[in-house]
């Protein structure tokens, strides 16, 4: 059987992003897992915000098409969100909005129905962004998307990695290899069929 694919970003195109870095660590224990992993910037990507109008006139913007293609090509998503104000960052709805929007001869949603998620967030902050990627996992599982309940977050982030990236706290790399596991195992499970 085809290896789980799995699309990782973090909701952050801050150079020393502390979500891209724990997304970074996750998108490795998920090709540990087994799973081939994509793993982008949306840096890389970046998109106007959502306009009818536009849509209207030019269809979805290169790199809105891009993006949902990339998301359409994988089994699962990993990703990594701040929070801002208490909420998933505008950046994140932005990039779902844009990739939610169907395409001629397209039924709606495909992006995201039958994927599967694991959400998690770092932060400075005590509370590790939890709100944000609370709302995060909301907004997937409201778009058909299966979103693992586990709540994984980086409080203190800036306090929480080494210069190579890794986690100073053993047992929180742990966790992380434990959800991204999770994650190629649930998928795994789904495109086999069963349990
Ligand atoms: C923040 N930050 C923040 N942190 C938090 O834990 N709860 C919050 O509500 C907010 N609100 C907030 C609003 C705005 C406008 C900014 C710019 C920042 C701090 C935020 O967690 C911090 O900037 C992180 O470093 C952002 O994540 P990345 O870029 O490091 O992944």
């Amino acid at each position: 059987m085809a290896s789980a694919k799995i699309l990782a970003f973090a909701a952050s195109l801050r150079r020393d992003s502390y979500n891209k870095k724990l997304v970074q660590i996750a998108a490795a224990k998920a090709q540990q897992a087994g799973a081939q992993v994509d793993l982008i910037d949306l840096r890389d990507l970046p998109m106007p915000i959502y306009d009818g109008d536009l849509e209207r006139e030019q269809g979805l913007p290169p790199n809105a098409k891009k993006f949902k293609q990339l998301l359409m090509a994988a089994d699962g998503f990993l990703i990594a969100t701040p929070e801002y104000n208490k909420m998933m960052p505008a950046l994140l709805k932005n990039c779902i909005d844009w990739a939610s929007r169907p395409e001629p001869n397209e039924p709606g949603l495909v992006a995201f129905t039958g994927k599967v998620a694991a959400v998690m967030g770092a932060s400075p902050g005590a509370l590790a962004a939890i709100r944000g990627a609370m709302q995060a996992r909301l907004q997937l599982s409201l778009i058909g998307t299966l979103v693992l309940p586990d709540e994984l977050g980086i409080a203190r982030a800036h306090e929480a990695f080494n210069e190579d990236g890794s986690l100073k706290d053993a047992k929180q790399e742990q966790t992380v290899a434990t959800l991204a596991a999770k994650l190629v195992a649930t998928i795994s499970k789904l495109k086999s069929g069963g349990g």
